[in-house]
């Protein structure tokens, strides 16, 4: 029996030793890379961080926008910025994250109550109920669209995004021209502190597609280097300068 039990014991107590020694040493910040090396198609780079930090006297927060500080870990870009926003950015990006407080940097927003007054509107279309709905031949009586018209719509029936706003732009125009400033009139757009599954495509509300609003991951590395450079005018960032970041 004991001396069964007796490796484990030594197993123990050099768990312990270890989990105290790393306890006393365990960094508080995390490594912060000297140098980082990016593979990549256009040849790789060798990207001089500290010396961008220190010599350049550039901030964490210059580069690592989604964090203020340098309490924590930055997230690599690439979680965020993929190559391409595809099937396979779907199903992988969610475990990408730390935790859901990073959800809500993309997944932000969420269309709540509706701004409407019905009452006010019948006068306004002066008592005419098919100035937004239906005839007959379609509405037997005048009713939610919501009945009809469901999100995804379907090859017959529009989605309600488009009957809806087909119908309110006749009078609101403007709005429409505000694009995202304008929804708000209408729609009290929740802004969500907190992740609560809203996952609601980007396309569900954005003309954009989702590529021009999260540039992928070439987009973020040059527009990042280069427009520093370019407004510095230091460092590479001329159309010919590509071998001046990229060796071959
Ligand atoms: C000039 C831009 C720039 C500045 C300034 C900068 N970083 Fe970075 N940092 C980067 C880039 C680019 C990477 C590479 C990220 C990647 O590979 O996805 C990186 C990577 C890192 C990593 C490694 C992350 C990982 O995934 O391994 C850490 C940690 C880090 N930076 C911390 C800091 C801290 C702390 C500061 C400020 C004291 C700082 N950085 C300032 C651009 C910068
Ligand atoms: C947690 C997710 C996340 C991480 C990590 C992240 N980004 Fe972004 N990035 C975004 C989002 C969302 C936007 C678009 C909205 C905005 O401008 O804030 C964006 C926009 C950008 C833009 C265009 C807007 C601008 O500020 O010029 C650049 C360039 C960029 N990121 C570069 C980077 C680089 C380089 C890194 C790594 C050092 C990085 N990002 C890490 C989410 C992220
Ligand atoms: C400016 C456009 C507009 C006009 C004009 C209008 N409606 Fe509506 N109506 C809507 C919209 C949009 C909805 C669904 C959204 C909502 O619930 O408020 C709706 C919903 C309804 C509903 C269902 C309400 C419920 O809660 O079940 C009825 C009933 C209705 N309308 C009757 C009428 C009648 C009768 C008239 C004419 C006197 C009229 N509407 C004029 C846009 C309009
Ligand atoms: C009883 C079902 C039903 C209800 C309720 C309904 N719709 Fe429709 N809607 C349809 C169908 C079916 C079509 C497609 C046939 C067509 O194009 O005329 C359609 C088409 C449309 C179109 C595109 C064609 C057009 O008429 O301009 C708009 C815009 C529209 N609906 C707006 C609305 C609005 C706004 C409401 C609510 C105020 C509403 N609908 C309520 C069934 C409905
Ligand atoms: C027949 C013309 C007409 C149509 C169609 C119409 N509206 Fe209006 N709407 C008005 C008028 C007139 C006002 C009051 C004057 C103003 O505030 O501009 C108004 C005001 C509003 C307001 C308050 C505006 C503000 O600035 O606070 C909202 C919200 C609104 N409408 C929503 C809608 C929605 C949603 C639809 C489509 C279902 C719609 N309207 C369709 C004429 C219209
Ligand atoms: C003039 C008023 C008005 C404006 C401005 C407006 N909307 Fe809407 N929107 C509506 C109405 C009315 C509906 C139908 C809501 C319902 O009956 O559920 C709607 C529906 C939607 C839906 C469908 C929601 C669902 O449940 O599937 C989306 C998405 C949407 N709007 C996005 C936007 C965005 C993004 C903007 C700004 C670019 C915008 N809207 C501007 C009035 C407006
Ligand atoms: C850098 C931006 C970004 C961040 C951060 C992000 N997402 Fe996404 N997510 C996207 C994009 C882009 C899509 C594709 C949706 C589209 O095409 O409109 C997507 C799609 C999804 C989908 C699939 C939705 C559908 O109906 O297809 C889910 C689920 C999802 N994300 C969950 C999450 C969760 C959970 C987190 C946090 C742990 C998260 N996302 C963080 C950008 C992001
Ligand atoms: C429910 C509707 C809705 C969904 C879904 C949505 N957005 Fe937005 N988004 C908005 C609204 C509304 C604004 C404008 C907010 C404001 O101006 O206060 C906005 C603003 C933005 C901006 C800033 C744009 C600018 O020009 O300043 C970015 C970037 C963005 N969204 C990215 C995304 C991405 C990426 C997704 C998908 C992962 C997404 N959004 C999903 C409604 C939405
Ligand atoms: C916020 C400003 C800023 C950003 C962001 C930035 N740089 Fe720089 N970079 C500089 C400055 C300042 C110099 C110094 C040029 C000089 O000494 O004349 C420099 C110099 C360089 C040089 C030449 C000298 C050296 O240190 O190797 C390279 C290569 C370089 N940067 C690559 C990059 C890459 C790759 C990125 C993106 C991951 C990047 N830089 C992002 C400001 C920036
Ligand atoms: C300031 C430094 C810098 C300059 C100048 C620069 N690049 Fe890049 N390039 C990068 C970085 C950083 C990456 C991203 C590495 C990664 O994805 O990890 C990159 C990525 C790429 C990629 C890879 C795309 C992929 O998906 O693998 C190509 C292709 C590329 N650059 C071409 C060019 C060309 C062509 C030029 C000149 C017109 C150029 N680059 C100039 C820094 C630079």
């Amino acid at each position: 029996m004991h001396k069964k039990f007796l490796p484990l014991s030594i197993l123990l107590i050099v768990l312990l030793g270890l989990a105290v020694s790393g306890y006393m040493t365990s960094p508080d910040k995390p490594k912060v890379p000297v140098r980082i090396l990016l593979k990549n198609s256009g040849g790789k780079v060798i990207f001089t961080h500290i010396k961008h930090l220190k010599d350049y006297e550039i901030a964490c927060d210059n580069c690592h926008h989604e964090r203020a500080g340098n309490e924590t870990e930055p997230l690599p870009c690439g979680s965020c910025h993929p190559q391409a926003f595809d099937q396979d950015y779907v199903r992988d990006h969610i475990n990408s994250f730390p935790d859901e407080t990073y959800c809500v940097t993309c997944h932000h927003a969420e269309l709540g109550e509706l701004n409407f007054d019905h009452e006010a509107h019948e006068d306004y279309a002066d008592e005419d109920c098919q100035t937004c709905h239906h005839g007959a031949e379609i509405e037997e009586e005048p009713q939610n669209c919501t009945n009809c018209h469901t999100s995804a719509g379907t090859e017959d029936i529009p989605s309600i995004r488009t009957a809806a706003h087909d119908r309110c732009v006749t009078c609101h125009e403007e709005q429409f021209e505000d694009e995202m400033k304008g929804c708000n009139t209408c729609h009290k757009v929740k802004n969500m502190k907190k992740f609560e599954g809203d996952t609601t495509p980007c396309s569900q509300c954005h003309q954009n597609e989702s590529k021009d609003l999260v540039p992928n991951r070439l987009d973020a590395f040059h527009n990042l280097c280069m427009d520093c450079h370019k407004e510095l005018k230091r460092g590479p960032y001329k159309d010919n300068d590509c071998d001046k970041c990229h060796l071959r």
